[in-house]
């Protein structure tokens, strides 16, 4: 096992930091804190923009309607198995280590080395796995376990970082590597008084050597505190889970490898699915849905110009359609801007509501490869990747 020689501070030290270079995100304790703030989160995440449950922060959907293709790191939601480190980039340290390297010796990577690699910058999502998990209940009257996310454990940004298959080479991964596992360096996670040890879930080579980048910038800045300064995993089209953040190291076997976030968490349990469980979970699913609130109200006798968004993890979005009378008459929603590398696609509808009552808006997202919304999403026990047709109730009034 890597000795951990990165330095893990308390979060109350964080204000040292500034001086070396990293965003100053430490929320000063404020009039407000009480209320913008969530345990073991560093940046504010304050009631307008976000809902805290437990140690995690839900984006609140209907406010990515200010937002262009990426989501500003003070809208971004975080998902903590625990807290937040703060870790200084100066004193960090990736470990490559295991049976799956040439020599077998662990070769270390310090922030300045991996900064020195060729860097690359995409636009990608990170969505939790269980996204729209609460819909289960509230949609289609099943019981799941889990955070009740609503459908902004989501957010798009442009990250910049080394390949993951660059380190690997030049660490000396062999041909018959079959699965690499990252892990992170924030506190072991206890469930149910059992400790399951850090975050860390394995990966395919095949997936690895693809398209995985190790960010250190986020929209243009070094990555922030929640989001897993200095270094993160960003796995492209996975489950938010596959993005390990604060990295520290990466085991490469020549043998499968697996974690209790790949045999208990994060695969498909259920009627539906073998006895066993589903494969662990890779790639997310698509969704879309309208930038309201739920339970909204809108005047009648005026044209509304309804907005949302969509996303699909298998290809790019080809078109939505939506319903503003619960489904009997479906028409295309105009998409905004490109949609061949866009992480998601912005789209807009006018509409003119006329009488008073309840009405159900739906979209449904079709991709390029031809899959598209179902009305009802198939019940996992855990409750992942909800992709049906999202039930938005208003009020005409
Ligand atoms: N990595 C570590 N080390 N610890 C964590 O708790 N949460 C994972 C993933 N990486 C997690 C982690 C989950 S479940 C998700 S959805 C994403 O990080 C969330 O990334 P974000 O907090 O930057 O939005």
């Amino acid at each position: 096992m890597p000795a951990r020689r990165t330095l893990l501070k308390a979060i109350a030290a964080a204000p040292v930091l500034s001086a070396l270079g990293v965003p100053s995100a430490t929320a000063a304790p404020s009039a407000t804190a009480t209320v913008s703030s969530a345990p073991g989160i560093v940046k504010p995440v304050p009631p307008e923009y976000f809902t805290v449950r437990g140690t995690n922060a839900e984006a609140r959907f209907e406010t990515f309607e200010d937002t262009g293709p990426l989501t500003p790191v003070d809208r971004f939601f975080v998902r903590n198995h625990t807290s937040t480190p703060v870790l200084d980039a100066a004193d960090w340290r990736l470990t490559v280590w295991g049976d799956g390297l040439h020599g077998r010796t662990p070769v270390h990577f310090t922030y300045g080395q991996l900064r020195d690699l060729p860097s690359v910058t995409r636009s990608a999502l990170i969505e939790c796995a269980g996204n729209g998990r609460s819909l289960y209940a509230t949609q289609q009257g099943e019981s799941v376990s889990g955070t009740p996310w609503t459908l902004g454990a989501i957010g798009a940004a442009r990250w910049r970082g080394a390949r993951l298959s660059d380190v690997l080479r030049l660490a000396g991964i062999a041909s018959d590597a079959v699965d690499v596992q990252p892990r992170g360096l924030d506190a072991p996670y206890v469930a149910g008084g059992v400790d399951l040890g850090r975050v860390r879930r394995p990966l395919s080579v095949a997936k690895a050597l693809d398209d995985v980048i190790l960010a250190y910038e986020m929209n243009g800045e070094p990555l922030p505190y929640d989001h897993g300064h200095p270094v993160r995993l960003v796995v492209p089209h996975w489950v938010g889970i596959a993005s390990v953040k604060w990295l520290g190291d990466i085991e490469v076997s020549r043998t499968p490898l697996a974690s209790p976030w790949s045999t208990d968490y994060y695969r498909l349990f259920g009627a539906a699915h073998p006895p066993g469980g589903s494969a662990p979970l890779t790639r997310q699913t698509l969704k879309s849905a309208y930038e309201l609130p739920f339970g909204a109200t809108l005047e009648a006798g005026r044209t509304h110009r309804l907005e949302g968004r969509a996303w699909s993890a298998y290809a790019p979005v080809r078109r939505v359609d939506v319903s503003t009378d619960g489904g009997a008459r479906w028409r295309p929603a105009r998409l905004l801007g490109p949609t061949r590398h866009a992480p998601w696609v912005r789209w807009q509808t006018p509409w003119r509501p006329y009488g008073p009552g309840p009405v159900t808006l739906l979209s449904r997202v079709t991709d390029a490869a031809g899959n598209t919304q179902p009305e009802r999403a198939v019940h996992n026990t855990q409750g992942y990747l909800f992709d049906a047709v999202v039930r938005h109730s208003v009020t005409v009034v």
